[in-house]
């Protein structure tokens, strides 16, 4: 059968503006592109600890076996969220299979047709994919922009009785930003607003114990839901929504991306609940990728190249090269060079934003950042 010619046109116009998204394959240069920023994904300890807590507890199982609202709610689910819950010192946490999962359930049911949500313009895909199947009026705000997003509050208010919900990253995937979050709660209680923040890349990264962003400034109890992804800082797989006993309750019986889909496998709960104990338990981790981050931000600084990041305290550091071409062939002499970076080429991005997203991890070395940025430098300037 034939493709049809609409899809092939769009891939062409893709293929035409150098933004054809393709599957890479492996590869064994040095890691500055994963969101493994702990190492956790590789760590043999956290791999071994969980193979034999399964096999301690007769946990012998492949797979779910069906929705966790049917046959898939496996014991280990209670024990994890319990746990999940008491780091995070929130009431209840619901584990959802991804964070697209996580963001899509909790956007598309929360928010009911009447209701705000105001978001930033810069929220993840997941974020905004909830949002558009939800009925709530939606509108976004400039990137953490609280003069624009208190005009959009005000104009909530004209609308009575209104529910707003405000949705946010602590630290922007693309950007590796943070939004002022002490200046966001105050917002939100001055206008009765709900927040609501996905902490994807701030777990393992920000906090003591790398508990994320919120509880690190002890905002926790201002937050109506947060959002944490296992797939970044913890290295494996899945989600949770942070929140209150209600929430939870109202999420397994409206979430439809909750309901109707085949649970986590007992392997992958057992994986989240050892790296949350690695990660209270070491912190070894969580100080070096600080250290490396310190580093990095010293050293591009030095270099004269702070002008094209974006500012960022966390482990996402971007740097700002317009046009696909352009930023494609940096990357591609980066990794002919040795360096795993990617390119985040638009439409990713708005037309204009095309970056180098560099990853920095707790198992980077001082040579290897120096290395990339002194190549980095090389390669930025000689093409102006
Ligand atoms: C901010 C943010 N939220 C949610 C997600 C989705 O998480 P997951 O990869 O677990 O589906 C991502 C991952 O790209 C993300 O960056």
């Amino acid at each position: 059968m034939k493709f049809p010619k609409n899809l092939t046109d769009k891939l062409e116009t893709r293929k035409q503006n150098n933004a054809l998204r393709q599957l890479p394959s492996a590869t064994c240069n040095i890691d500055f592109a994963s969101n493994d920023y702990l190492g956790f994904a590789k760590s043999e300890t956290i791999f071994h600890q969980t193979h034999q807590f399964l096999i301690d507890n007769d946990y012998l199982e492949n797979g779910a076996t069906g929705s966790r609202l049917l046959s898939g709610n496996h014991p280990l689910y209670a024990i994890t969220e319990n746990q999940i819950a008491k780091f995070h010192q929130a009431e209840s946490a619901l584990i959802f299979n991804s964070g697209y999962d996580a963001n899509v359930g909790f956007f598309s049911s929360v928010p009911q047709k009447g209701d705000f949500i105001l978001y930033d313009e810069l929220c993840h895909a997941s974020i905004r994919d909830g949002i558009r199947i939800s009925s709530a009026k939606s509108y976004k705000y400039h990137h953490n922009d609280y003069e624009d997003l208190e005009r959009l509050l005000q104009f909530c208010h004209t609308e009575q009785p209104t529910i707003i919900y405000i949705a946010t990253e602590s630290v922007f995937s693309m950007d590796g930003d943070a939004p002022n979050l002490e200046e966001l709660t105050n917002l939100a209680e001055k206008h009765q607003a709900h927040l609501v923040i996905d902490e994807a890349h701030a777990l393992g990264v920000f906090g003591n114990q790398g508990e994320g962003l919120i509880q690190s400034l002890q905002l926790q109890d201002k937050i109506f839901a947060r959002i944490m992804t296992f797939g970044k800082g913890l290295g494996c797989h899945g989600a949770a929504v942070l929140g209150s006993h209600q929430l939870k309750n109202y999420l397994v019986n409206f979430a439809r991306s909750f309901i109707y889909t085949t649970g986590l496998s007992p392997h992958a709960i057992a994986t989240i609940l050892i790296a949350y104990q690695y990660l209270q338990t070491q912190n070894n981790e969580t100080n070096q990728l600080r250290a490396n981050i310190n580093s990095f931000n010293q050293q591009k600084m030095q270099l004269g190249l702070k002008p094209m990041f974006v500012q960022s305290k966390s482990a996402i550091q971007s740097a700002i090269i317009p046009g696909n071409e352009k930023v494609k062939a940096i990357a591609t002499q980066l990794q002919q060079n040795g360096f795993d970076v990617k390119p985040i080429l638009s439409p990713t991005v708005p037309e204009g934003q095309e970056r180098l997203r560099i990853c920095l991890h707790s198992f980077n070395s001082e040579k290897e950042i120096t290395t990339l940025l002194s190549l980095l430098s090389t390669f930025v300037f000689e093409k102006q």
